[in-house]
This record gives structure tokens, sequence and C-alpha cells, in this order.
């Protein structure tokens, strides 16, 4: 090995990651995703610590009910441990086309396609929608995996100011006239490729590190005004927002986007990601989305339990209420506390600090009392706007969310 050709291509960056506070290491957690877990003290010979987890995903808690683990376990049983092939291929078993089913039922759209995970739905499926000829609308706050999406597209990417439609429609007449610019230039030198324009808005439900929504009503309006698609990603959003955890459009009462992306490593527990829509959109992506062609379809259990456990929300609602419920409570008592929250649409809580260093500080300080925020920090989030980002369960008390809140509001003023 040549370490100088190795040093070459790393060493500088992990300098300059060390440097700015944002060099990432892992945190080692040896119990199950639950509202408690225990951490690893990284080799200090101490036990590991109990320590409340407001940073999970598993906004639901599922991942520790009884039932559906069990019934996790019988489909190992039933299908053993993984695939053995592509959907394509030999991988596509019963689970993955009752999954797609039930995806489809629970979004009330005509038919789903699953991924293995969120970030190769998004990435399959605006690679394959849009080409160099297109115009891809992108929030300025999107997921990465649908800025890495519409990298591998190769369309032109216009990015509009975080949920400002006003912006999009300036982002989409721009675009309109390139394009009729473009054609323009394809006709004086005669060639064939001079296509209509086509356009596709994208946008997270629930932006992942603010919590905030889409504002779908009117992304709707534009996309039939311009006459482009709308898609949007409901990675945080299926099970947590809408009266029944449907998402978006059920917390609007309004209609679908044309494409909905979601998750099902988040609320429902499992893993993998989807698409569902309309019958055409999902026959499409089965023939064009490579993420989908090219790998090894999801073990055939991971799909079963992920069916299980959206059937599972969808005949508990109650459970969709008890997490909105904390949120608000949260809020509320974050609000008391004197912090300068605003209330939450979704499972998720920022806590903004502004300077990365300090945003650690408080991070740290709150792990030594027991509990667990992570700091979020650039490039995750904008340079100076470091967070602590607080993500709630359905199963924490208020209790825990009252102490919580006050640990953070006693050391952030401790630390002023
Ligand atoms: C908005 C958003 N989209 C997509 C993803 C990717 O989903 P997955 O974890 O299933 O790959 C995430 C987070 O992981 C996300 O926050």
């Amino acid at each position: 090995m040549n370490e100088q050709i190795l040093d070459s291509f790393t060493k500088d960056a992990l300098e300059s990651a060390r440097a700015s506070n944002t060099y990432r290491t892992l945190r080692h957690i040896v119990s199950p995703e639950a509202s408690h877990v225990k951490i690893a003290c990284n080799g200090s010979g101490h036990a590991p610590t109990d320590t409340l987890l407001l940073a999970s995903n598993s906004y639901l808690d599922l991942s520790n009910i009884d039932e559906l683990k069990r019934s996790m376990a019988d489909a190992v049983l039933q299908w053993g441990t993984g695939s053995g092939g592509a959907r394509l291929t030999t991988g596509n078993k019963t689970p993955h086309d009752e999954l797609e089913e039930c995806i489809a039922q629970f979004k009330g759209e005509e038919a789903a396609i699953t991924f293995n995970t969120g970030y190769m739905a998004n990435v399959g499926t605006i690679s394959a929608l849009c080409g160099k000829n297109d115009f891809v609308f992108s929030d300025e706050l999107n997921h990465a995996s649908i800025i890495d999406g519409i990298r591998l597209s190769r369309a032109s990417c216009k990015v509009y100011r975080h949920n400002d439609i006003a912006d999009l429609e300036r982002a989409i007449a721009e675009a309109k006239l390139e394009a009729r610019s473009r054609g323009q230039d394809a006709k004086q030198e005669a060639k064939q490729d001079a296509r209509p324009f086509r356009g596709l808005i994208v946008t997270d439900a629930v932006f992942s590190m603010d919590g905030d929504l889409a504002n779908l009503p009117e992304l709707l309006r534009v996309a039939r005004e311009q006459d482009v698609l709308l898609m949007i990603d409901e990675a945080h959003a299926t099970g947590v927002v809408g009266k029944t955890g449907r998402g978006l459009a059920e917390h609007y009462g309004c209609a679908h986007a044309d494409v909905t992306v979601g998750t099902l490593s988040k609320a429902v527990a499992a893993e993998g990601g989807f698409v569902a829509g309309r019958q055409q959109l999902i026959d499409f992506l089965r023939n064009k989305a490579r993420s989908f062609i090219f790998t090894t379809a999801m073990a055939p259990a991971i799909a079963a339990a992920a069916c299980n456990n959206l059937r599972y929300i969808g005949s508990h609602p109650e459970r969709v209420r008890q997490l909105q419920d904390n949120v608000k409570f949260f809020c509320e008592a974050l609000k008391r506390e004197g912090l300068g929250v605003q209330p939450s649409p979704s499972a998720i809580v920022p806590i903004v600090v502004g300077d990365e260093a300090r945003a650690l500080e408080v991070s740290a300080t709150l792990q030594e009392r027991g509990i667990l925020i992570p700091a979020i920090r650039y490039p995750t989030v904008a340079r100076g706007q470091a967070r602590l980002r607080a993500s709630l369960m359905a199963t924490h008390t208020q209790e825990e969310l009252q102490t919580a809140a006050t640990a953070i509001s006693q050391i952030i003023k401790s630390i002023d």
C-alpha cells in the first residue's frame, strides 16, 4: 500500500473536518432502539449509561412491540435470511408483492414499488424520470438523496428558496425561457432533439433538519398551472403527519402529489424505501429505475416486517395521536422554559444554537446528564445554523419530556 497516495485522497479532508469541528465518529449503542438506550462509554471500561433517547427516527417505537417482533421472526423462519436475487431475477417473493400492495393501500394510491432504502428510492426515481434536457426544481433544504438523484439525472437543477412558492414560480419561468432558447438553438442547428419543456418539482414533505412541512396545496397549484410533475418525499411524514399518519395529503385534506416517495426505516421501523402513485408510474420505475433493477431484493423477512408494521399503524391511529400529543407537549415545555421554539407539525423539534462548537457543548453536557439529542452541524445544515435536533417517540412520557426541556434550557443558559 502506498500511504502517500492514500494520503493524497484522504488526509486533507480529514484534517479540515477535525479543524472545523465537523469530524464524524460512531456512537456505540448496546441495546435496541427504544425511548431509553444503553450507550457504551468508548474504551473507558465504565458500564454503558442508561440514556433518554430524543434522537430516534423510530417515531412510533414499533420496534419494541412483541407482536411485531414475533411476526418478523416467523417471517425469517418461513422465508430465510436473504432474498437471493434481484427483484427482476429470482429475488421477488410473496412478501415483496404483499408489501407493495400494502403501501399502495396505506397511501391511497393505485400502486407502489419498493427499493432497498429511501435513499435508493429518491436516487432511482429522479434519475429515471429526468434526463439532461429536463429541469428539476428543488427546495434548498431537500435531503441529500434528492440532491444526489438530481445530479445523477444530469437534468438542469433550479434550487428555489426554502418553502418559497414565489421563488419556485420564478425558477420555473426562468427554466422555460432557457428551454425555449435551447429549442431555438437546436432548430437552427437542424437537430432532432428539440424536445418540449419537461419539469419536475421535488421536495421533502417534512424537512429533516427543521421539522417543518412543504406547502402541498400550493405546490399542487403551481404544478398544475405550469404543467410540471410534483414529487414529495414523505420519509419523515409517513406514520407521523395527518390524523392517521397517512402524510401530507391527509394533513392538508388535498390531492396527492404525482410521485410520493417514502421510507420504511423511520416510523415504520423496518427498512426500505418506496414510491406510490399511478400504475403507469410504477411500471415505468420497475423498468427504468437503476437502483431498483441492479441490486439484490431486500430480505423477504424485512418486507414482511414492513408490511405488518404498516398494517399495525393503519389499525392503531391512537399510536400516531400519542406521538402528536407528545410533540405538542414538548414544544410547549421548551417555550415555558424560555426557549424560542415554534410548535412542530412533525416529530422533529429543532433547537437552533448557532455556533458549531456551542451546539456540540450543549449536546455533550446533555449526554452527561443522561439525555441524547445530537448536535447537527455543517455540512448537514448551513454554517452557523448548528442545532440540537430532538425527535420524539410515541412512547416518551410527559415527565421525560419535561425533564429534557428543563435540562436543555439550563445548559443553554449556563454557557451563554
Ligand atoms: C427526507 C429523507 N429522505 C430520504 C431519506 C433516506 O431514507 P433511508 O434511511 O430509508 O435511506 C432520509 C433519511 O435517511 C430522509 O431524511
